[in-house]
């Protein structure tokens, strides 16, 4: 070793439980290539189109934009309360009661820097060395990794189209154990946007319950959902049921970082004393320009959104069949379309990896939400505009024949 070079730390072990999240990756190989030849307009090339990322194409709308400017103006930026906002946390519950027709006591409310933060805070509240979680395969892989963090263990259980990729309560009951501490759900889900039926969700959160287990929903999809036979939260089943939200996605405040917690009441207050410590508390400027997001104007903005997004699945799913990429299950919510591979390949990965040098359309490889369903499905995110997706079909459907 040369003289001043350090030998790399020593990592701690959970770090070997924690696998890179491969749509990150997957990205950077979109990236490059759009820096290539292929995407040089000069050279003939075209541009990359990128139905890899799970953000929506539309930013905060304006009045929430110029809430933001009105609280960074008025030096409205010290820390706030751990738990939030009195004031965002009582419009939070109103939203519940106006679109849920939920009563959600706001002192069960707390703000956090994103749903990450909201998961990385209820699983650190719960969960320890020794314990077992439930997942879906497939599912969001932060998920199992938020449960990793903790040094408890993430089982994931295979779901299948039967089952709108989702678990299922036969399951949970199968699959618990003297070490089973909860169940980790997310509806609708990403990489498939299917939801949980609201009957299934109740005999799951029976099973949970009658086992003296947590049943944690992350509900950050809930307000993109396009079929009034789902779209219901899980919070009407019992107070003892947790709900994980978010600001990013039905509300397109991702890079705002702000989420919430909807908590048992017994546990409101360890969650904040954890939060006060792991947090101080979620952004200052997020929270003021995040009231904004409740005006009617917004709420009449996302919803027409919301619609936007329901049209944009109805072009792609069955434009992805007529393709040989059929979806097996129709996503009621969120913004993406999970699609068979097998006609066309053994490996989403290499197809993917095809459809970036070939198509110039990045697409997500399954490998990243588990491995049941990995090499047989890819994930397409349906957060573009119709013409930037339409233009993007018409290039698969070239490289595919
Ligand atoms: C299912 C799910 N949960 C949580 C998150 C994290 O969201 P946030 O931006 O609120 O931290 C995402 C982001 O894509 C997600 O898809």
């Amino acid at each position: 070793m040369s003289a001043g070079a350090q030998a790399a730390p020593r990592t701690a072990a959970r770090l070997d439980r924690i696998e890179p999240f491969w749509v990150m990756e997957f990205a950077k190989l979109a990236q490059q290539v759009a820096q290539g030849p292929a995407c040089d307009p000069s050279r003939g090339g075209r541009s990359m189109l990128y139905l890899n990322i799970g953000e929506p194409d539309f930013t905060a709308p304006e009045r929430v934009r110029e809430a933001a400017q009105r609280c960074l103006a008025a030096g409205h930026t010290q820390y706030t309360q751990a738990t939030g906002l009195p004031a965002l946390r009582g419009a939070i519950s109103a939203w519940y009661a106006s679109r849920f027709g939920l009563a959600v006591d706001p002192g069960r409310i707390v703000l956090t820097a994103g749903a990450s933060a909201a998961l990385q805070l209820v699983c650190l509240a719960l969960f320890e060395r020794g314990d077992e979680v439930l997942l879906p395969d497939p599912s969001y892989p932060c998920n199992r990794h938020f449960v990793a963090a903790t040094d408890a263990h993430a089982v994931l259980v295979p779901a299948d189209a039967h089952s709108r990729w989702q678990l299922s309560a036969a399951q949970v009951e199968a699959h618990w154990n003297t070490a089973t501490r909860g169940v980790l759900l997310a509806s609708p889900s990403n990489p498939t946007g299917t939801s949980i039926a609201a009957d299934e969700m109740a005999r799951i959160v029976a099973a949970v319950r009658a086992r003296g287990g947590v049943t944690i929903v992350d509900e950050i999809y809930l307000g993109l959902s396009y079929d009034p036979r789902f779209g219901r939260s899980a919070l009407a089943l019992g107070d003892d049921v947790i709900s994980v939200n978010s600001f990013s996605k039905y509300f397109s405040m991702t890079g705002w970082r702000l989420g919430w917690l909807v908590l048992p009441p017994a546990l409101v207050a360890p969650v904040e004393r954890l939060a006060q410590n792991l947090f101080i508390c979620p952004s200052t400027l997020a929270q003021h320009a995040a009231l904004a997001c409740f005006e009617p104007e917004s709420i009449a903005e996302y919803e027409r959104r919301r619609e936007a997004f329901r049209a944009r699945r109805d072009v792609v799913v069955p434009a992805l069949e007529r393709l040989g990429l059929p979806v097996p299950v129709q996503p009621d919510g969120a913004f993406y379309a999970w699609a068979d591979v097998s006609r066309h390949a053994d490996s989403s990965w290499a197809l993917c990896e095809r459809l970036i040098h070939e198509a110039q359309v990045a697409l997500t490889p399954g490998r990243d939400f588990g491995p049941a369903h990995a090499e047989r499905h890819l994930r397409l995110s349906f957060a573009s505009s119709l013409e930037r997706l339409e233009d993007a079909l018409h290039r698969i459907g070239r490289v595919l024949g």
